[in-house]
């Protein structure tokens, strides 16, 4: 099933998903999270530090998995998900450092990288909650729209909107890495329990309208697969749609 709710701008959307992720500490404080980069989701991780510093909740026994990283990418580097994790998250909460997963963009071979990760997830006995951003192009992770897609973590070409889209954060678009690696949409779909779909800004108005209106489960809008699960909330401050 797909709950949708409209929200009135970002800091509201940010205060609810951030709230639902509390919820879901509270009650199963060992949570394993699956969590997103991006700009979406910043203001999401600045109110879940806000709860951990006033001790509403409480990050000691959670696990984390991201959803995906550049490949190849020193830690290290800026423009990194490990980095913008540290950074806009994990550097400000009661984490332990042990708990955290994120794929290695600087693994010696990505294939094996993949294969490890997605056992590291099937170990931990799947993803209880799994937050995810909305790509302007529709992807999810690095599961980029396409003729098919990859079940499971594995190494993904970054389609041309994407670099655009993301050159934001780097000098330039050429700096961009070309591929990464990502969970798969298995991985998310049929490894998680509940999903949360947040979509902000403008730029995402016509992907939404497509994972909306176009009545098809496509891998050409790869969040149309979101469908095929059965526990989705999408939070969205696109009011006009
Ligand atoms: C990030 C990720 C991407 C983003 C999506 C939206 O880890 O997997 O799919 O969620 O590209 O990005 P923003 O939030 O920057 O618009």
């Amino acid at each position: 099933m797909i709950n949708i709710n409209y929200l009135k701008n970002y800091e509201e959307l940010s205060l609810q998903a951030a709230d639902i992720v509390a919820a879901e500490l509270i009650k199963k404080p060992d949570l394993v999270l699956g969590l997103p980069t991006g700009s979406t989701p910043v203001g999401m991780y600045k109110n879940l530090i806000e709860q951990n510093k006033n001790g509403r909740i409480d990050f000691s026994k959670t696990h984390t998995f991201n959803l995906d990283e550049y490949y190849p990418i020193k830690r290290a580097d800026k423009q990194s998900y490990y980095r913008f994790m540290f950074d806009n998250f994990f550097d400000f909460i009661n984490i332990n450092p042990q708990n955290i997963n994120i794929p290695d963009g600087e693994a010696p071979n990505a294939d094996s990288e993949c294969l490890h990760y997605e056992q590291k997830i099937n170990h931990a006995g799947g993803i209880d909650l799994m937050v995810l951003g909305l790509g302007a192009n529709g992807h999810i992770g690095f599961n980029e729209p396409g003729e098919f897609l990859v079940p499971f973590t594995h190494v993904a070409s970054l389609s041309e909107d994407t670099v655009k889209a993301n050159a934001r954060f780097f000098n330039s678009e050429a700096e961009v890495p070309k591929t990464a690696l990502t969970m798969g949409i298995g991985s998310i779909i049929a490894k998680s329990r509940k999903i949360l779909l947040l979509v902000s800004g403008e730029a995402k108005t016509q992907a939404f309208k497509h994972f909306l209106y176009d009545n098809k489960v496509s891998a050409k809008n790869p969040a149309t697969l979101l469908y095929l699960h059965g526990d989705v909330t999408v939070l969205s401050d696109i009011q006009d749609i």
